[in-house]
């Protein structure tokens, strides 16, 4: 007897949660591990996000919300991504949800079939492939290359369209890349997606996570056709150092809004309400925290560039967005896995192999941790790659 169902029998576990345990594991056990494998900042989450939510949960707010989430929330991310994004969405066409991972599989399970094509630039989150295949659709990897930036061309896409075609993934700013798409970019593959009708879920989770002189622009912005193919994902857990808060959300047309409420409705109800209450103090607070912690970002960014521009036999390129470097390997023969397995046991680095991402021949690194911890890392990875 098959207890567990065809389409899940296959998946594989997070490989970038589960390196992330291992080393927290292993610092629990007095091991000392530079972490640069965590997808998650360092800081903590502002204080007057903090307050909003114990606030919310003393006077009471401790009750389901709608399950689209608080009206006030809504409202206040239609006013977001009108100022910030230039995405006319009205509050009955955006959905809060538990995580933009959470977003990502509504909007997925909301929009494929079994039999749907959804295509991938690769490298890629490692989670969008196997949301994919738990509905059933399957995932069409387009190989994008270094010396593009690794970002999808539109003629790539065209290429990769077939009849089954039902939606293309962007992530921009990009994990683990970091590569962030301009606006031209974004238009010539908006213009291929509405030739065919093909859906554009655009993750923009990384959004504020952006340096130097690149803008993020929201593919949805560049024409009303475009927005009607877009689903238009992001959250509060990079920005606002609000992972453990679980809250991401989503814009659509109504039509695909109300299926995800729907989904919602039988699945998770509405995140968590207290948590919702932080949210709008988020949108609505100073937003100076999150400007420091970008700067922050920033030096740590050009630290590590300045480095790994020294270290024998890898290679990267600048990202403009997030908080990784993708780390080309190639050149020591070694595959991505046993790379990272040994850097861990032999130096106690953890990074996650690229396979994770779609890549063999490249690890990702993460800088969402202190200047001396990526500091001591890249020594440590300095002289593991010496020895090979
Ligand atoms: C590209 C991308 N999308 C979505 C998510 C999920 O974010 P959340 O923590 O809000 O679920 C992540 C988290 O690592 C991510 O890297």
């Amino acid at each position: 007897m098959e207890f567990i169902a065809e389409t899940i029998a296959d998946l594989s576990p997070s490989l970038t949660l589960s390196i992330t345990s291992q080393a927290k594991q292993m610092r629990e056990e007095g091991i000392d591990v530079c972490n640069l494998g965590a997808g998650e900042p360092d800081f903590d989450t502002p204080q007057y996000i903090k307050s909003a939510a114990i606030d919310a949960l003393q006077d009471g707010q401790t009750k389901y919300t709608a399950v689209a989430g608080l009206l006030a929330l809504r409202k206040g991310l239609s006013k977001k991504l009108r100022e910030e994004n230039q995405l006319d969405y009205e509050h009955n066409e955006i959905v809060v949800n538990c995580g933009a991972k959470h977003s990502c599989f509504n909007a997925i399970m909301a929009c494929c079939d079994a039999g749907d094509e959804v295509i991938i630039p690769a490298p890629y989150w490692t989670s969008y492939p196997e949301m994919v295949r738990a509905v059933g659709a399957e995932p069409v990897f387009v190989e994008t290359k270094q010396e593009n930036n690794w970002k999808i061309t539109a003629q790539e896409f065209d290429d990769a369209m077939t009849g089954s075609t039902k939606m293309i993934i962007i992530n921009s700013p990009n994990n683990p890349t970091g590569a962030v798409y301009s606006r031209e970019e974004l238009a010539a593959i908006g213009e291929v997606a509405a030739s065919e009708d093909i859906l554009i879920l655009s993750d923009e989770i990384y959004e504020k996570l952006i340096y130097g002189e690149s803008e993020h622009v929201s593919i949805g912005s560049i024409s009303d056709e475009i927005r009607k193919l877009t689903i238009t994902i992001n959250g509060f857990s990079k920005a606002y150092s609000m992972t453990g808060w679980r809250l991401g959300y989503t814009a659509a047309t109504k039509e695909i809004a109300d299926a995800i409420d729907t989904i919602q409705s039988h699945s998770t109800s509405n995140p968590t309400t207290f948590a919702q209450y932080g949210a709008i103090a988020a949108l609505t607070g100073d937003q100076s925290e999150i400007t420091d912690m970008v700067e922050e970002y920033d030096i740590r960014r050009q630290y590590v560039l300045g480095r790994l521009n020294s270290i024998a036999n890898v290679s990267t390129i600048e990202p403009d967005g997030a908080f990784y470097f993708l780390i080309n390997i190639e050149k020591t023969g070694i595959k991505s896995v046993n790379f990272s397995e040994k850097l861990l046991s032999r130096m106690q680095v953890a990074t996650v192999p690229g396979v994770a991402f779609g890549n063999d021949h490249s690890i990702r690194i993460s800088y969402a941790t202190s200047l001396p911890i990526i500091k001591e890392g890249l020594d440590r990875l300095e002289e593991f790659c010496k020895a090979h």
